[in-house]
């Protein structure tokens, strides 16, 4: 390819997508419009953002993946999160890095306090371009301190190196990872709407402190707490939505693809959507 890009994908990133699951097409001319617009995924049916079709030739990956084995539909469309369980401390939407992570590290506005051994806050560089949002901590999360720490994340660390972006890097190719709630629901259960709702402020300053070129959410609890919304990500994905003014793509949560690895296709779309956007 005459025109390299951050397309051109090293060795390490074509392993990367093998272990994904991921084959990549290369184009021998530039993308059609109409393959850009695959890229994108199908058209909203409601009003988020569109995305800017990207400037140059990206590997292209069919959407051959299995349908989602079918599930009982809950009823889904737009939330307003309930009120805050608790009021949390003066100025969380005003506080720097150490004092926002220390609040959080004592925070008692929910009862995940309870049994908490340690709140799980972020990684990653704190100016990144790329912030990673997923829904919860797990056990080893909790004994870690570090979001995405078990075999999702090591899925999720692939998925992001093929993308050239890591949580151990600085600068352009860094990324910042955290969780829409802060501390591990016990037993593993699904954070609730106020669990969620006490949380958002954190998530909403980490944000702000951030300042990211783009936010990829991870998991409908994530979607939940930043979009507001109980739709699927099924029907979310391909589509650029915003929050704080930062633009926002949605895609599988990497427990998800572990259990359906036919979906790291549209996974990989969703990461080539959101670095085209980034890019933009
Ligand atoms: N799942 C998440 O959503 N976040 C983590 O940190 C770990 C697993």
């Amino acid at each position: 390819m005459s025109d390299p890009t951050r397309f051109d994908l090293d060795d390490r990133q074509r392993a990367m997508l093998a272990e994904m699951g991921v084959r990549v097409w290369w184009p021998a001319t530039p993308v059609a419009p109409a393959a850009q617009a695959r890229l994108a995924g199908p058209a909203p049916e409601a009003a988020p953002v569109q995305a800017t079709a990207p400037a140059a030739a990206p590997a292209v990956v069919p959407f051959e993946a299995a349908a989602l084995p079918p599930r009982a539909a809950p009823a889904a469309g737009p939330v307003t999160l309930p009120v805050p369980i608790r009021p949390l401390a003066e100025g969380v939407d005003r506080m720097e890095w150490t004092a926002l992570q220390e609040t959080a590290a004592a925070c008692q506005a929910c009862d995940l306090c309870a049994q908490r051994q340690q709140s799980v806050f972020g990684v990653g560089d704190r100016h990144a371009p790329w912030m990673v949002i997923g829904d919860a901590p797990g056990q080893e999360e909790e004994q870690t301190g570090e979001p995405f720490a078990g075999q999702s994340g090591q899925l999720l660390d692939n998925m992001l190196q093929a993308v050239g972006l890591s949580r151990k890097a600085k600068g352009e190719s860094g990324v910042y990872i955290t969780n829409a709630i802060k501390c591990r629901p016990p037993g593993n259960h699904n954070p609730t709407a106020p669990e969620l709702a006490t949380c958002a402020p954190y998530l909403a300053r980490q944000v702000a402190l951030v300042q990211p070129q783009i936010i990829l959410l991870m998991g409908r609890f994530a979607l939940q707490s930043v979009l507001q919304t109980t739709e699927p990500i099924g029907k979310l994905r391909g589509q650029v939505h915003r929050y704080q003014g930062v633009p926002v793509v949605v895609t599988y949560h990497p427990d998800y693809l572990l259990r359906n690895p036919a979906d790291k296709a549209k996974a990989w779309a969703d990461l080539v959507l959101a670095l085209t956007t980034a890019q933009g």
